[in-house]
């Protein structure tokens, strides 16, 4: 069969290699995709919100199935208008991508049908959310209600400080209209932890869980980033934590989309925290999460088509989804000065030593092939991810294989996976 994916970052890369290992499939093309896909894919120069070229593009190929990696156009409805073409498509419909969409909208939906989650409070008035604020206890949070490229959580220490949270958001719109409304959330404590799983409307099973490392610096220092770096599975996420969750949060949210006439199908990106007071939800994604998605897919054993093919068809609860029995680390090498400013364009060595690996992946994010090689072409860059017996053995294959790579202005956290060492 013929895939078409659509989205250009590591996530894609790892979504082709999961799909490039499967043998129902011939042909893979990726919209817009980057150097590293195109190894395995042909990339085609269509933008992931260029709809009616994807669609036109789809057909003209006559494509099998479509995979949507991203956000924006999973929440855009490019779903609904692959499949009103006749083309057939992984990935919620626009009515169900709103869990990601929309924070008020997954806040009410927890609230509604009792789903663990942290006190919270919607306004669309600038001035009421600040005198609520003048009431309430620090620290505190703020969150765009739409989309804002994984920057629209703010953690507000006072009320001086949440204020100017206010006016950015609200007023100033930095993140444009996804500041419409904004969430008012309480703090919470705890672990992270990310659970991705596959939806097929009615049935939900879980993957192998993963931590990410949002911040730039090491110890969780700097700015908040995409995301540097990743390992899984969580050894915090125990059996009993994964008993609570089945029971009051994976299953109830897929339940309460259904009742909500909002069938899910695809993937829901469970981001929880393991709080005193039991594992709550932190934010749902539509998607899978990147980079995630570069820990995960590589210790999947099933054959990826089989299992989104049977999200489509409501044949998940067939499908006996396995994990290896082993660990995997994602290490992200980034350009210096990421998030806020840094330089592009830099050639790229050393890419061919992960040619014929099979516990190594060289994931790209942000890289482009140009006539002197493959060059940088973005804040992440490449994501290192290796696998190993153990946590320990695959943070140390990981951090070992970052050193095959090398390009100018070169960045990573040298702490990935490192909490799981001392706890
Ligand atoms: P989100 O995009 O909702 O995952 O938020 C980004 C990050 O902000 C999360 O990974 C957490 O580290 C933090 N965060 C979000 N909501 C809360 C909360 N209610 N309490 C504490 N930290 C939070
Ligand atoms: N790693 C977090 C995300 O994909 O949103």
């Amino acid at each position: 069969m013929k895939v078409l994916i659509v989205g250009s970052g590591g996530r894609e890369h790892a979504i082709a290699s999961s799909v490039a290992k499967s043998d129902k499939v011939d042909k893979i093309y990726c919209a817009p995709g980057n150097a590293g896909i195109g190894m395995i894919a042909e990339c085609v120069p269509i933008g992931a919100m260029e709809f009616d070229k994807l669609v036109a593009f789809a057909k003209e190929k006559e494509i099998d199935l479509t995979i949507v990696g991203m956000d924006d156009p999973l929440v855009g409805g490019l779903i609904d208008e692959l499949e009103a073409a006749g083309l057939r498509a992984f990935g919620p419909r626009k009515n169900a991508a709103i869990l990601e969409g929309s924070k008020a909208f997954s806040k009410d939906l927890m609230k509604k049908y009792n789903i663990p989650t942290a006190a919270y409070e919607n306004f669309t008035d600038a001035d009421e959310a600040i005198a609520y604020l003048e009431q309430a206890d620090f620290p505190i949070v703020l969150k765009a209600d739409g989309l804002a490229l994984g920057k629209g959580v703010l953690i507000c220490q006072n009320l001086e400080e949440a204020k100017e949270g206010v006016k950015s958001i609200m007023l100033d719109k930095q993140f444009g209209s996804a500041g419409n409304t904004l969430v008012i959330e309480e703090f919470m404590t705890g672990r992270e932890v990310s659970v991705l799983s596959y939806v097929d409307g009615k049935t939900i099973k879980t993957m192998t869980s993963a931590q990410d490392h949002k911040r730039a610096g090491d110890g969780d220092t700097g700015l908040n980033t995409g995301g540097m770096g990743t390992f899984s599975p969580s050894p915090f996420y125990t059996k009993e934590v994964d008993e609570f969750c089945q029971k009051y949060i994976y299953q109830p949210t897929v339940d309460a989309m259904a009742a909500e006439g909002r069938e899910f199908k695809g993937i829901i990106f469970f981001g929880l925290m393991l709080t005193e007071k039991g594992p709550k939800v932190l934010e749902y994604n539509a998607r899978f999460g990147d980079p995630e998605a570069q820990v995960v897919l590589p210790r999947m054993k099933n054959d990826i088509i089989e299992v989104l093919e049977a999200c489509i068809d409501g044949t998940l609860d067939e499908v006996d989804l396995q994990f290896e029995d082993n660990a995997a680390v994602c290490v992200v090498l980034a350009s210096d000065g990421y998030p806020v400013k840094y330089e592009k364009g830099f050639v790229i060595e050393g890419l061919d030593k992960f040619e014929g690996q099979d516990s190594y992946f060289c994931f790209h994010a942000g890289t482009k092939k140009t006539e002197e090689g493959i060059v940088t072409n973005g804040g992440r860059v490449l994501g290192i991810t290796a696998k190993g017996a153990d946590l320990k053995q695959a943070r140390a294959n990981a951090y070992a294989a970052t050193k095959w790579v090398t390009f100018e202005n070169k960045y990573m956290r040298n702490d990935i996976g490192k909490a799981i060492d001392e706890a």
